[in-house]
């Protein structure tokens, strides 16, 4: 339902929304007015199939989910203070899918809670404070969640928020083109040489007699840009981590709840357990619930410490009773085999392409978990960013919503609603081809205007920072330029 003109709710969020929020495409913002299942509609009734939103993970606005919310809401919302059989329903759901020592549940209202809490619970289990993340990791918007998210706290350029000495950064073991690339390492283990950075940073601290508190990974790295670990990575990691009596966080806020399609959590695909898990976004389908799911013994430390937990609204009957039809959908839609199945259809659709497109450098994926990394040049790598943001800008006047990711924001990104289908991926990859023949042609629409902007404009779920970046590349009317910033707009000053 629209209530105003788009030029007016445009104006009224630019008047009265905190300016750090930043839209999607924000050249040409979408106003969507409703959505159901893998399509969003703008005020115009114009479907747009939606290949990014992992937050509606059985479908936007699914019936079951919002009667089981609505019905729940008549009837008693309050906190988790009183008894309520939603809630340790939830937990039971939830600690059934999981490894058995797994069987303790914390319930907060996002995965930013969710990180906190995680990090509190390893503190005191440890008595430690030095905290390993990945590098361009993101975990959450609140302080001790950007401590360890280099992704968010690097583009912090006041002074303010800065980098703490107990945050030890380690690379991200991205094969293609982190640190150690599979391309010059061809004899070697990269498991290991990724994990060896840990283990260096382990043995820093012990000489400086520092104690590990966590090591914290997402269990495929959404926000770098798409990363599947090495086989064998997290097991060796975790090995280091728990020698030196930390624990281990697997954050699975965007990559649990069957995504990975072989597994309903993406760890289980690098065979370990984890200490603490985190789980958000699909929990609720855009309803605002999450939790961190433990063992007894690091959740007694907590209660030990002699803090009480409470959050307000976190376990309550409607969140629970929510997230407890969205795990009934999963299962009765078999949402996680489609994932499997629809997943590497659509990987093996994209490794065709990528043979008629040298531009495509690297296509990766696990269930509907998906990237698409594109570059100028195979041999070297060379990130082909502004060719990137062309694509997605094209795709949306196909009316297909994706979105670019990683360090240098050339990975087409796509993690859609799981009820997405091989018809959906026939669609994409028809255009996908299109748009690519036109890149390759040079014959590029310049009507796909977010590509004329001096900005870095990511589009992931958590970002958007909107980072100006001179001399950043584009095309318009199949003439290559370089964006120059020259203020507080988007304007962009010289074409090549
Ligand atoms: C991997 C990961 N962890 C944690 C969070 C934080 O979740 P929320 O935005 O619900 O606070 C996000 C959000 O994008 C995320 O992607």
């Amino acid at each position: 339902m629209e209530r105003f003109s788009k030029e007016i709710t445009l104006e009224k969020r630019n008047k009265h929304i905190g300016d750090a929020c930043t839209l999607f495409f924000k050249h040409d913002p979408l106003k969507i007015t409703k959505a159901s299942k893998q399509y969003m509609y703008d005020e115009k009734d114009n479907a747009y199939l939606d290949c990014i939103n992992n937050v509606c993970h059985v479908g936007h606005c699914h019936p079951y989910v919002v009667e089981a919310g609505y019905e729940q809401m008549k009837t008693l919302n309050t906190n988790s203070r009183f008894l309520h059989d939603n809630l340790v329903m939830l937990a039971e759901r939830l600690t059934s899918t999981l490894p058995e020592g797994l069987n303790t549940v914390y319930f907060t209202n996002s995965g930013s809670e969710a990180t906190d809490l995680a990090i509190r619970l390893a503190n005191h289990h440890t008595h430690g404070s030095e905290q390993i993340t990945l590098d361009h990791a993101y975990h959450g918007h609140v302080i001790s969640a950007l401590d360890i998210s280099p992704y968010k706290l690097g583009t912090c350029t006041d002074g303010i928020h800065t980098h703490s000495e107990n945050i030890h950064i380690v690379p991200c073991p991205d094969i293609y083109r982190g640190k150690y690339r599979d391309c010059d390492y061809p004899e070697d283990n990269m498991a290991h040489l990724y994990a060896n950075e840990v283990k260096a940073v382990i043995d820093k601290l012990k000489k400086e007699k520092k104690q590990v508190s966590m090591f914290i990974a997402e269990s495929m790295q959404s926000c770098a840009g798409q990363v599947i670990f090495p086989e064998g990575y997290l097991q060796k990691v975790y090995k280091y981590v728990h020698d030196a009596g930390g624990i281990c966080i697997a954050d699975e806020v965007q990559v649990g709840f069957g995504r990975a399609g072989s597994h309903f959590w993406t760890f289980q695909t690098q065979d370990v357990i984890p200490d603490i898990v985190t789980i958000g976004k699909p929990m609720g389908n855009g309803h605002p619930v999450a939790a961190v799911i433990t063992t007894k013994d690091i959740s007694m430390s907590f209660k030990n410490s002699g803090m009480e937990y409470f959050n307000t609204y976190g376990g309550n009957p409607v969140s629970c009773a929510i997230a407890l039809a969205v795990m009934d959908v999963i299962e009765e839609e078999k949402l996680q085999e489609n994932a499997l199945t629809t997943g590497k259809y659509w990987v093996a659709q994209l490794n065709e392409i990528k043979k008629q497109f040298p531009i495509i450098g690297d296509v990766r994926g696990l269930g509907l978990f998906i990237g698409i990394d594109l570059v100028k040049d195979r041999e070297t790598r060379e990130p082909a960013s502004a060719e990137a943001k062309h694509v997605i800008a094209r795709m949306k006047e196909e009316f297909i919503i994706l979105s670019t990711d990683g360090p240098h924001c050339n990975i087409i990104k796509m993690k859609p609603p799981m009820c997405f289908t091989k018809e959906n991926v026939d669609l994409v990859c028809q255009k996908l081809v299109m748009v690519l023949k036109e890149i390759q042609d040079k014959n590029i629409n310049s009507n796909a205007n977010s590509v004329i902007s001096g900005k870095k404009e990511r589009h992931s779920d958590s970002d958007d920072s909107g980072v100006s970046v001179n001399g950043h590349h584009g095309f318009v009317n199949g003439q290559e330029y370089v964006a120059v910033h020259t203020g507080e707009s988007d304007s962009v000053t010289v074409v090549k």
